[in-house]
């Protein structure tokens, strides 16, 4: 079992593993014609089932032919052009490569002890990112597994830094479209989901600053703290950026923290052309970016910001078997103390070997060319009958409807539009999203794929239809 341990005396088996692991991805990517295959979880499970993990099989090329079945095969592939679902992004190959390495040399960033280089690397990334947000000189950050976790960490820094210890009184100010994970956080901190104020977004999907403001008084007057701000920079739907400077200006005046949510927007930072669509951000006390959205990472790779590092503090505890406190007086530096996991994965490598082979600008480059073409997504569904669109992307994702020429009720189209969805994934031939606007069932493209085009956009757009169309005709049959 010995000649499994990755070591010195096994370094040729390692490459001859991974090699051939890696020959099976590659060998994938280029030949496969469709995101998805269309596998059901009921085709999938028994196989699944069967493998009696008790029953080692011993063999690596045994292995990764069961895996082919189990998983590669059906898996799916977000770097396929017609895959325009999720925020999911395909990922960049200096990317992939940190990946490899990283996960051989298997340092942990907790503690300089078992990472040396790795917590300086990630610390040049953090100071990289505060500096494009333009946080000022008492910046900093810390790694984390994604979104939802730096929008955790944020608030419950906001917790502490708040006026008051009764969570009661406490609220957190942010707009219908923002991201569920801010309600999650609340509860987490034990403030309940009740503590969290929705604000109104107006007809482009940005927060109401006018009822922001109304709100902000409201809870004043009635005796209640206002914790924080959430200001989302790039919604999971909309892609909508909030007004950020008539947020910071508000949060202020209310000694609210303010949190900006960019986990998708934060591709801007690296984007030659449309960097100002942040402004504001950097009046933030905190700030989350997701890397492995708009930064083509693969998942995970995210950090939280914060305006002034010693607020970081609230997430430091010493032990004795990991950081002690004379650890701070030798000036040992130490992650663990801004982060709240303890073993944790250097994500931050990914990004480093991007940017050292890439550069920033060749990053923003593949997010405005998506960008771009949301742009010319929305002209094609704008001009097109069959199609109500909701909003001009100010990122990258288009949310729209089919609508059929004759006249239809609202539920019958809802169904519609979700048999259209759920064909289509069966079908596999692309993979769109769906949400709901005002109560009405929509679809979805998040469009992350510069690879994508606007013949992809139009053809995806007619089997949508397509589907659709059969959906009514089939149930007008049925009706008649
Ligand atoms: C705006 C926004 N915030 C936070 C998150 C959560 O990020 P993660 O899935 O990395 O936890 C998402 C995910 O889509 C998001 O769109």
């Amino acid at each position: 079992m010995r000649s499994h341990l990755l070591n010195d005396a096994t370094a040729e088996q390692y490459r001859r593993s991974v090699t051939e692991g890696v020959e099976r991805v590659a060998r994938k990517l280029a030949t496969t014609r469709r995101p998805f295959t269309g596998v059901t979880p009921d085709d999938l499970a028994p196989l699944v089932s069967a493998v009696d993990l008790d029953q080692p099989l011993g063999d690596t090329t045994a292995a990764l032919d069961e895996l082919e079945e189990l998983y590669l095969r059906d898996a799916v592939y977000f770097h396929h052009p017609r895959y325009l679902g999720h925020l999911n992004c395909p990922v960049v190959i200096p990317a992939v490569l940190g990946e490899a390495v990283l996960s051989a040399v298997n340092s942990s960033l907790d503690t300089w002890d078992q990472s040396a280089g790795g917590t300086l690397i990630e610390r040049r990334l953090i100071d990289w990112t505060t500096e494009r947000i333009g946080l000022g000189p008492s910046a900093d950050g810390v790694f984390t597994s994604g979104g939802t976790q730096s929008n955790l960490q944020a608030l419950l820094l906001a917790r502490e830094e708040a006026k008051t210890d009764d969570l009661t009184k406490l609220r957190i100010f942010t707009s219908e479209c923002s991201h569920f994970s801010v309600q999650k956080s609340a509860q987490l901190l034990g403030m309940g989901r009740s503590a969290v104020v929705s604000i109104p977004c107006d007809r482009d999907k940005r927060m109401q600053s006018v009822v922001l403001a109304a709100e902000l008084a409201r809870c004043a007057a009635e005796g209640l703290v206002p914790m924080a701000v959430v200001a989302t920079a790039g919604t999971t739907d909309f892609g909508s950026i909030d007004p950020l400077p008539e947020i910071a200006a508000l949060a202020a005046e209310y000694g609210a923290w303010m949190h900006v949510d960019a986990a998708y927007g934060c591709g801007l930072l690296a984007s030659p052309t449309r960097r100002s669509l942040l402004e504001g951000i950097e009046r933030a006390d905190s700030v989350t970016v997701d890397y492995h959205k708009s930064f083509f990472q693969p998942v995970s790779s995210s950090a939280v910001l914060v305006r002034d590092a010693a607020t970081l503090r609230h997430a430091t505890y010493h032990a004795d078997y990991l950081n002690p406190r004379r650890t701070i007086e030798e000036r040992i530096p130490n992650q663990v103390d801004k982060s709240l996991q303890t073993t944790r994965r250097f994500d931050a490598l990914k990004l480093w070997l991007t940017l050292r082979v890439m550069g920033a600008d060749g990053v923003g480059q593949l997010f405005d060319e998506v960008c771009d073409l949301a742009s010319e997504g929305f002209d094609l569904l704008a001009a097109d009958p069959r199609y109500d669109v909701v909003v001009r992307p100010s990122l990258s994702t288009l949310v729209f409807r089919y609508v059929p020429g004759a006249v239809t009720s609202p539920e019958e189209i809802d169904r519609a539009n979700l048999h259209a969805r759920k064909a289509l994934f069966a079908s596999g031939e692309a993979v769109v999203a769906g949400t709901k606007v005002d109560g009405r069932q929509y679809l979805k493209f998040t469009l992350l794929n510069p690879e994508t085009t606007v013949r992809d956009i139009a053809a995806v757009l007619d089997l949508i239809a397509g589907h659709a169309e059969q959906y009514l005709g089939e149930n007008l049959v049925h009706a008649s």
